[in-house]
């Protein structure tokens, strides 16, 4: 098998960027492509879930599943891409996404027909993301305000996200 390909990654060609004032330009990079990495992933696991639920409610939870995976690829992975691009660094090869990902997933049940279980689980991915986002808002603050304005619209979304999932947990589990 042929190995990942080395997207460039170059901070030391990064293109002058004065929007940015008093900060680690190499460290905002890295946030950018542990959070696309999460996205992408995020992405997946709700696809996941989308086929892998069953029972009386699974046509409205594959929905909601398909619904917020679509803004996680299409909205938020993409924004993410676009602010990289400005940086000139390029898309992570596929097969580094895991190891990129700072949230990856968590454990997915086994049963199909444990609904609360997968909704737990969307409710622990999106509390990662916002752990993520915030920690990346926290350093970017007043130095970086396009990425700033970039994890606060994300960051408001992801708690949509958790909201939702969490109302639709039938049973008190959610935490
Ligand atoms: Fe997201
Ligand atoms: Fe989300």
């Amino acid at each position: 098998m042929a190995e990942p390909r080395k997207y460039k990654y170059l901070p030391e060609r990064y293109p002058e960027r004065r929007e940015l004032k008093n900060i680690d330009v190499d460290r905002v990079v890295k946030y950018l492509l542990s959070a696309f990495a999460d996205e992408v992933i995020a992405y997946y696991m709700y696809l996941m879930a989308a086929y892998a639920v069953r029972g009386n409610v699974a046509k409205e939870l594959e929905d909601v599943f398909v619904e917020i995976g679509r803004d996680e690829l299409e909205d938020h992975a993409k924004k993410l891409a676009d602010r990289l691009q400005d940086f000139d660094v390029d898309l992570p090869d596929f097969r580094d996404l895991w190891s990129l990902s700072r949230c990856k997933y968590p454990d997915l049940p086994e049963d199909p027909y444990d609904v609360d279980g997968w909704l737990q689980a969307a409710v622990e991915a999106e509390k990662c993301a916002i752990k993520h986002y915030r920690e990346i808002y926290d350093y970017v603050v007043n130095k970086d305000i396009v990425t700033e304005e970039i994890v606060e619209d994300i960051l408001e979304d992801e708690v949509k996200h958790e909201t939702i999932f969490r109302t639709l947990i039938s049973k008190a589990r959610a935490k």
